[in-house]
Protein backbone atom coordinates (compact mmCIF):
# COMPACT_ATOMS: atom_id res chain seq x y z
CA UNK A 1 0.00 0.00 0.00
CA UNK A 2 1.13 3.77 -1.06
CA UNK A 3 2.30 6.40 2.16
CA UNK A 4 -1.24 7.78 1.46
CA UNK A 5 -3.36 8.70 4.77
CA UNK A 6 -5.51 5.65 5.45
CA UNK A 7 -9.53 5.36 5.11
CA UNK A 8 -11.23 1.80 6.46
CA UNK A 9 -14.33 0.98 5.53
CA UNK A 10 -15.93 -2.21 7.31
CA UNK A 11 -18.13 -4.23 5.59
CA UNK A 12 -17.62 -5.28 2.17
CA UNK A 13 -21.36 -5.59 1.02
CA UNK A 14 -22.61 -3.25 -1.26
CA UNK A 15 -23.05 0.12 0.74
CA UNK A 16 -19.27 -0.94 2.40
CA UNK A 17 -17.74 -1.40 -1.04
CA UNK A 18 -19.89 1.12 -3.31
CA UNK A 19 -18.64 3.73 -0.83
CA UNK A 20 -14.93 2.17 -1.07
CA UNK A 21 -15.09 2.37 -4.69
CA UNK A 22 -16.45 6.48 -4.59
CA UNK A 23 -13.32 7.19 -2.21
CA UNK A 24 -11.06 5.38 -4.94
CA UNK A 25 -12.15 7.37 -7.28
CA UNK A 26 -11.87 10.44 -5.51
CA UNK A 27 -7.70 9.40 -5.50
CA UNK A 28 -6.83 11.18 -2.64
CA UNK A 29 -6.63 8.42 0.20
CA UNK A 30 -5.23 4.50 0.46
CA UNK A 31 -8.34 1.92 1.18
CA UNK A 32 -9.00 -0.69 3.70
CA UNK A 33 -11.95 -2.81 2.89
CA UNK A 34 -12.81 -5.18 5.42
CA UNK A 35 -15.09 -8.21 6.18
CA UNK A 36 -15.21 -11.26 8.11
CA UNK A 37 -16.32 -12.96 4.38
CA UNK A 38 -13.24 -14.62 3.37
CA UNK A 39 -12.30 -13.68 -0.20
CA UNK A 40 -15.27 -11.35 -0.27
CA UNK A 41 -12.98 -7.93 0.49
CA UNK A 42 -9.70 -8.92 -1.12
CA UNK A 43 -12.34 -9.44 -4.63
CA UNK A 44 -14.12 -6.51 -4.45
CA UNK A 45 -10.74 -4.38 -3.64
CA UNK A 46 -9.10 -6.33 -6.90
CA UNK A 47 -12.10 -5.40 -8.94
CA UNK A 48 -12.23 -1.78 -7.82
CA UNK A 49 -8.28 -1.46 -8.20
CA UNK A 50 -8.66 -2.69 -11.68
CA UNK A 51 -11.00 -0.58 -12.57
CA UNK A 52 -8.73 2.19 -11.74
CA UNK A 53 -6.97 1.64 -14.64
CA UNK A 54 -10.01 2.16 -16.82
CA UNK A 55 -11.50 5.46 -14.91
CA UNK A 56 -7.50 6.88 -14.39
CA UNK A 57 -7.64 6.80 -10.63
CA UNK A 58 -4.24 4.46 -8.59
CA UNK A 59 -4.54 0.60 -7.48
CA UNK A 60 -4.83 2.14 -3.56
CA UNK A 61 -7.66 -0.43 -2.18
CA UNK A 62 -6.51 -3.10 0.09
CA UNK A 63 -8.90 -5.99 1.08
CA UNK A 64 -8.94 -7.81 4.36
CA UNK A 65 -10.34 -9.87 6.93
CA UNK A 66 -8.69 -8.73 9.68
CA UNK A 67 -8.13 -5.21 11.40
CA UNK A 68 -4.04 -5.56 11.03
CA UNK A 69 -4.04 -3.54 7.94
CA UNK A 70 -6.52 -1.03 9.59
CA UNK A 71 -3.74 0.57 11.63
CA UNK A 72 -2.97 4.13 12.00
CA UNK A 73 -6.79 4.81 9.67
CA UNK A 74 -7.79 8.82 9.84
CA UNK A 75 -11.23 7.77 8.94
CA UNK A 76 -13.18 4.42 9.78
CA UNK A 77 -16.58 3.65 8.09
CA UNK A 78 -18.50 1.20 9.64
CA UNK A 79 -21.10 -0.78 7.26
CA UNK A 80 -20.98 -3.76 8.79
CA UNK A 81 -24.54 -5.76 10.06
CA UNK A 82 -27.35 -6.82 8.45
CA UNK A 83 -29.60 -4.72 5.76
CA UNK A 84 -33.54 -4.86 5.64
CA UNK A 85 -35.67 -7.22 4.32
CA UNK A 86 -38.87 -6.93 3.10
CA UNK A 87 -41.47 -5.99 5.97
CA UNK A 88 -38.45 -5.21 8.22
CA UNK A 89 -38.16 -1.40 9.45
CA UNK A 90 -34.32 -0.19 10.52
CA UNK A 91 -35.46 -1.36 14.28
CA UNK A 92 -35.84 -4.86 13.60
CA UNK A 93 -31.87 -4.88 12.58
CA UNK A 94 -31.58 -3.52 17.06
CA UNK A 95 -30.21 -6.25 18.99
CA UNK A 96 -28.35 -8.09 16.08
CA UNK A 97 -26.44 -4.91 14.61
CA UNK A 98 -25.39 -3.61 18.58
CA UNK A 99 -23.01 -7.11 18.66
CA UNK A 100 -21.55 -6.41 14.94
CA UNK A 101 -21.27 -2.88 15.43
CA UNK A 102 -20.15 -2.92 19.08
CA UNK A 103 -17.61 -5.88 18.19
CA UNK A 104 -16.10 -3.93 15.10
CA UNK A 105 -15.50 -0.42 16.76
CA UNK A 106 -13.61 -2.69 19.41
CA UNK A 107 -11.56 -4.22 17.02
CA UNK A 108 -11.36 -0.82 14.93
CA UNK A 109 -10.36 1.40 18.01
CA UNK A 110 -7.70 -1.26 19.15
CA UNK A 111 -5.82 -0.50 15.76
CA UNK A 112 -6.33 3.22 14.93
CA UNK A 113 -7.09 5.14 18.47
CA UNK A 114 -7.23 8.34 17.02
CA UNK A 115 -9.63 7.50 14.23
CA UNK A 116 -12.83 9.39 13.56
CA UNK A 117 -16.11 7.16 13.06
CA UNK A 118 -18.38 6.91 10.54
CA UNK A 119 -21.32 4.77 11.25
CA UNK A 120 -23.78 3.77 8.48
CA UNK A 121 -24.85 0.59 10.26
CA UNK A 122 -29.07 0.38 10.78
CA UNK A 123 -31.34 1.29 13.07
CA UNK A 124 -28.50 4.03 12.20
CA UNK A 125 -29.25 6.59 15.52
CA UNK A 126 -29.16 4.01 18.26
CA UNK A 127 -25.67 2.30 16.73
CA UNK A 128 -24.13 5.88 17.10
CA UNK A 129 -24.64 5.52 20.55
CA UNK A 130 -23.20 1.62 20.42
CA UNK A 131 -20.34 2.53 18.78
CA UNK A 132 -19.53 5.93 20.93
CA UNK A 133 -20.22 3.87 24.35
CA UNK A 134 -17.99 0.91 23.56
CA UNK A 135 -15.01 3.40 21.50
CA UNK A 136 -15.10 6.03 24.54
CA UNK A 137 -14.39 8.89 21.89
CA UNK A 138 -15.54 12.18 22.15
CA UNK A 139 -18.40 12.87 20.28
CA UNK A 140 -16.75 15.09 18.01
CA UNK A 141 -15.50 12.04 16.58
CA UNK A 142 -17.95 9.41 16.53
CA UNK A 143 -21.28 10.54 14.19
CA UNK A 144 -23.63 8.56 11.53
CA UNK A 145 -24.28 8.91 7.73
CA UNK A 146 -28.16 9.48 7.47
CA UNK A 147 -28.57 13.05 6.70
CA UNK A 148 -26.84 13.20 3.25
CA UNK A 149 -28.99 10.19 1.83
CA UNK A 150 -32.31 11.16 2.97
CA UNK A 151 -31.84 14.83 1.80
CA UNK A 152 -30.62 13.50 -1.53
CA UNK A 153 -33.60 11.61 -1.64
CA UNK A 154 -35.76 14.92 -1.07
CA UNK A 155 -34.05 16.84 -3.85
CA UNK A 156 -34.17 14.27 -6.09
CA UNK A 157 -37.68 14.51 -5.94
CA UNK A 158 -37.76 17.84 -5.95
CA UNK A 159 -35.44 17.84 -9.50
CA UNK A 160 -38.14 16.23 -11.15
CA UNK A 161 -41.43 17.84 -9.72
CA UNK A 162 -39.84 21.42 -10.88
CA UNK A 163 -38.01 20.26 -13.64
CA UNK A 164 -34.77 21.54 -12.68
CA UNK A 165 -31.71 20.85 -12.16
CA UNK A 166 -30.81 18.68 -8.99
CA UNK A 167 -27.65 20.83 -8.69
CA UNK A 168 -29.69 23.77 -7.95
CA UNK A 169 -31.93 22.53 -5.11
CA UNK A 170 -31.05 23.10 -1.64
CA UNK A 171 -32.60 20.84 0.93
CA UNK A 172 -32.45 19.07 4.32
CA UNK A 173 -33.76 16.45 6.16
CA UNK A 174 -33.21 16.59 10.26
CA UNK A 175 -34.47 13.68 12.94
CA UNK A 176 -33.63 10.17 13.04
CA UNK A 177 -33.02 7.89 9.98
CA UNK A 178 -36.91 6.47 10.45
CA UNK A 179 -39.99 7.13 8.99
CA UNK A 180 -40.34 10.05 11.22
CA UNK A 181 -37.47 12.09 9.82
CA UNK A 182 -37.92 15.90 9.28
CA UNK A 183 -37.65 17.51 5.36
CA UNK A 184 -37.02 21.25 6.65
CA UNK A 185 -39.57 22.43 3.76
CA UNK A 186 -38.78 25.71 5.37
CA UNK A 187 -35.20 25.91 3.97
CA UNK A 188 -35.73 24.31 0.90
CA UNK A 189 -35.02 26.39 -2.11
CA UNK A 190 -35.01 25.83 -6.01
CA UNK A 191 -32.15 28.25 -7.45
CA UNK A 192 -32.60 30.37 -4.19
CA UNK A 193 -36.68 30.64 -4.61
CA UNK A 194 -38.45 29.21 -1.23
CA UNK A 195 -39.85 25.50 -2.44
CA UNK A 196 -43.35 26.65 -1.14
CA UNK A 197 -43.07 29.25 -3.89
CA UNK A 198 -42.44 27.19 -6.78
CA UNK A 199 -44.65 23.85 -5.98
CA UNK A 200 -48.32 23.33 -3.90
CA UNK A 201 -48.42 22.41 -0.49
CA UNK A 202 -50.26 19.30 -1.31
CA UNK A 203 -47.22 17.82 -3.76
CA UNK A 204 -44.71 18.87 -1.06
CA UNK A 205 -46.64 16.86 1.63
CA UNK A 206 -46.45 13.97 -0.98
CA UNK A 207 -42.63 14.54 -1.75
CA UNK A 208 -42.12 14.62 1.84
CA UNK A 209 -43.70 11.46 2.72
CA UNK A 210 -41.82 9.33 -0.13
CA UNK A 211 -38.48 10.87 0.99
CA UNK A 212 -39.85 9.39 4.47
CA UNK A 213 -39.96 6.18 3.38
CA UNK A 214 -37.70 6.03 0.87
CA UNK A 215 -35.59 3.27 2.34
CA UNK A 216 -38.83 1.44 2.45
CA UNK A 217 -39.62 2.02 -1.32
CA UNK A 218 -35.91 0.85 -1.81
CA UNK A 219 -36.23 -2.25 0.39
CA UNK A 220 -39.22 -3.74 -1.89
CA UNK A 221 -37.73 -2.90 -4.82
CA UNK A 222 -34.62 -4.69 -4.18
CA UNK A 223 -35.20 -7.21 -1.53
CA UNK A 224 -32.81 -5.30 0.21
CA UNK A 225 -31.30 -2.15 1.45
CA UNK A 226 -30.29 0.44 -1.34
CA UNK A 227 -26.75 0.89 -1.38
CA UNK A 228 -25.16 3.49 -4.25
CA UNK A 229 -26.80 6.77 -2.42
CA UNK A 230 -25.59 5.20 1.11
CA UNK A 231 -22.23 4.92 -0.21
CA UNK A 232 -21.77 7.25 -2.17
CA UNK A 233 -23.58 9.68 0.74
CA UNK A 234 -20.64 8.40 3.57
CA UNK A 235 -17.61 9.18 1.19
CA UNK A 236 -19.16 12.99 0.68
CA UNK A 237 -18.82 13.07 4.59
CA UNK A 238 -15.08 11.17 4.35
CA UNK A 239 -14.28 13.81 1.54
CA UNK A 240 -14.95 16.68 3.87
CA UNK A 241 -13.19 15.10 7.01
CA UNK A 242 -10.23 14.10 5.21
CA UNK A 243 -10.11 17.24 2.87
CA UNK A 244 -10.92 19.81 5.57
CA UNK A 245 -13.41 21.01 3.46
CA UNK A 246 -15.67 22.03 6.66
CA UNK A 247 -18.72 21.14 4.34
CA UNK A 248 -21.88 21.57 6.19
CA UNK A 249 -23.42 18.28 5.86
CA UNK A 250 -27.13 16.75 7.67
CA UNK A 251 -24.81 14.03 9.78
CA UNK A 252 -25.96 12.14 12.83
CA UNK A 253 -24.33 13.94 16.13
CA UNK A 254 -24.88 13.54 20.01
CA UNK A 255 -26.89 16.70 20.69
CA UNK A 256 -26.41 17.97 24.69
CA UNK A 257 -29.27 20.71 24.23
CA UNK A 258 -28.93 21.89 20.44
CA UNK A 259 -32.63 21.81 19.43
CA UNK A 260 -33.92 21.41 22.53
CA UNK A 261 -32.80 17.42 22.56
CA UNK A 262 -30.59 16.25 24.95
CA UNK A 263 -28.40 12.86 25.01
CA UNK A 264 -29.19 11.94 21.80
CA UNK A 265 -28.13 11.34 18.37
CA UNK A 266 -30.04 12.56 15.79
CA UNK A 267 -29.53 13.84 12.35
CA UNK A 268 -28.71 17.76 12.02
CA UNK A 269 -26.89 20.13 10.04
CA UNK A 270 -22.85 19.59 10.99
CA UNK A 271 -19.83 21.34 9.89
CA UNK A 272 -16.97 18.32 9.41
CA UNK A 273 -13.58 18.90 8.42
CA UNK A 274 -9.92 17.42 10.48
CA UNK A 275 -11.49 16.97 13.57
CA UNK A 276 -14.70 15.79 12.90
CA UNK A 277 -17.45 17.73 13.89
CA UNK A 278 -16.30 21.42 14.02
CA UNK A 279 -20.04 23.08 14.87
CA UNK A 280 -23.49 21.70 15.23
CA UNK A 281 -25.37 24.59 13.30
CA UNK A 282 -28.96 25.52 14.53
CA UNK A 283 -31.70 26.24 11.87
CA UNK A 284 -34.57 28.43 12.28
CA UNK A 285 -36.92 25.75 12.42
CA UNK A 286 -41.28 26.63 12.10
CA UNK A 287 -43.10 25.16 14.84
CA UNK A 288 -44.50 22.33 12.91
CA UNK A 289 -40.77 21.00 11.79
CA UNK A 290 -39.77 21.80 15.47
CA UNK A 291 -42.70 19.54 16.85
CA UNK A 292 -41.81 17.09 14.27
CA UNK A 293 -38.16 16.60 15.49
CA UNK A 294 -39.30 16.13 18.87
CA UNK A 295 -41.66 13.20 17.65
CA UNK A 296 -38.61 12.06 15.63
CA UNK A 297 -36.60 12.17 18.43
CA UNK A 298 -38.94 9.98 21.10
CA UNK A 299 -38.95 7.34 18.34
CA UNK A 300 -35.25 7.30 18.20
CA UNK A 301 -34.89 7.34 22.09
CA UNK A 302 -37.06 4.12 22.20
CA UNK A 303 -35.11 1.96 20.42
CA UNK A 304 -32.06 3.72 21.88
CA UNK A 305 -33.67 2.39 24.91
CA UNK A 306 -33.39 -1.06 23.76
CA UNK A 307 -29.68 -1.17 23.90
CA UNK A 308 -27.85 -3.35 26.64
CA UNK A 309 -24.79 -1.47 24.87
C1 LIG B 1 -31.79 3.41 3.52
C2 LIG B 1 -31.07 2.50 4.44
C3 LIG B 1 -29.64 2.37 4.07
O1 LIG B 1 -32.36 4.40 3.99
O2 LIG B 1 -31.22 2.88 5.77
O3 LIG B 1 -31.77 3.13 2.32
Amino acid sequence: MSDRRKVTVVGAGNVGATCAQVLATRDYAGVVLVDIKEGLPQGKALDVNQMGAVLGYEPNVVGSNSYEETAGSTVVVITAGLPRSPGMSRDDLVSTNEKIVGSVTEQVVAQSPDAILIVVSNPLDAMCHVARNVSGLPKERVFGMAGILDTARFSTFIAWETGSSVKDVQATVLGGHGDQMVPVVSATTVGGVPLRKLVSEERIQSMVERTAKGGGELVNLLGTSAWYAPGAAAAQMVDSIMLDEKRVLPCTAYLEGEYGIDGLYMGVPVKLGSRGIEQIVELDLSDDERAALQASSEAVREVVGVLTT
